[in-house]
């Protein structure tokens, strides 16, 4: 779980982790500190390489939102994207959560990957369909943003 402290340079991170939207320092720390037992912060050697930012859906409680995942280009391709999931997942604020949605533009196919990757693993399927969409949301200024959901 992460702490205030952690905030600069989980924003860093993201920073360094295109496509990521980049965040405010301020966003990154409300998500340290209000919703850190949703969010996963994994480190080496003392420099941040992995994170899960999400919340449990206000609206809807059964749903595990998951915001954004970021892993160190250092770091890709070792299994840590899917290892903050399942670890995600297990945590006592997931408990109850029926539903994990995240959102993921069309041509972010590393993304697409792990979530697919992650649902499979859970012998899930993955449905897809437009969330926020690029003129109707974004003022055409961001592709449209397609909602994943994979039961848990
Ligand atoms: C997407 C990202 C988090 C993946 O992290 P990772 O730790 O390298 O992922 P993992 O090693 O756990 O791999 C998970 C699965 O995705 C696949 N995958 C990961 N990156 C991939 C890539 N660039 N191309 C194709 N497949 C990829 C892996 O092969 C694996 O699937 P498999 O189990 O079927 O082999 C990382 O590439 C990243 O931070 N990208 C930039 C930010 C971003 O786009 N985040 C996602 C938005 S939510």
């Amino acid at each position: 779980m992460p702490r205030a402290e952690d905030g600069p340079g989980v924003t860093e991170l993201i920073a360094a982790s295109p496509p990521l939207d980049t965040n405010s320092a301020y966003c990154n720390l409300l998500q340290c500190t209000d919703f850190r037992e949703t969010c996963i912060l994994a480190e080496s050697e003392g420099r941040v390489v992995g994170w899960v930012s999400g919340y449990r859906s206000p609206a809807r409680p059964d749903v595990l939102f998951v915001w954004q995942v970021a892993v160190h280009s250092d770091a890709r391709g070792q299994g840590l994207g899917l290892r903050m999931l399942d670890e995600l997942v297990e945590r006592p604020a997931a408990a109850g959560a029926t539903t994990l949605t995240t959102t993921i533009t069309e041509d972010n196919q590393a993304s697409w990957k792990l979530f697919h990757a992650f649902a499979r693993r859970r012998g899930a399927a993955l449905t897809k369909a437009p969330r926020f969409e690029r003129e109707a949301h974004f003022a055409g200024a961001h592709d449209t943003e397609f909602e994943a959901r994979i039961p848990l």
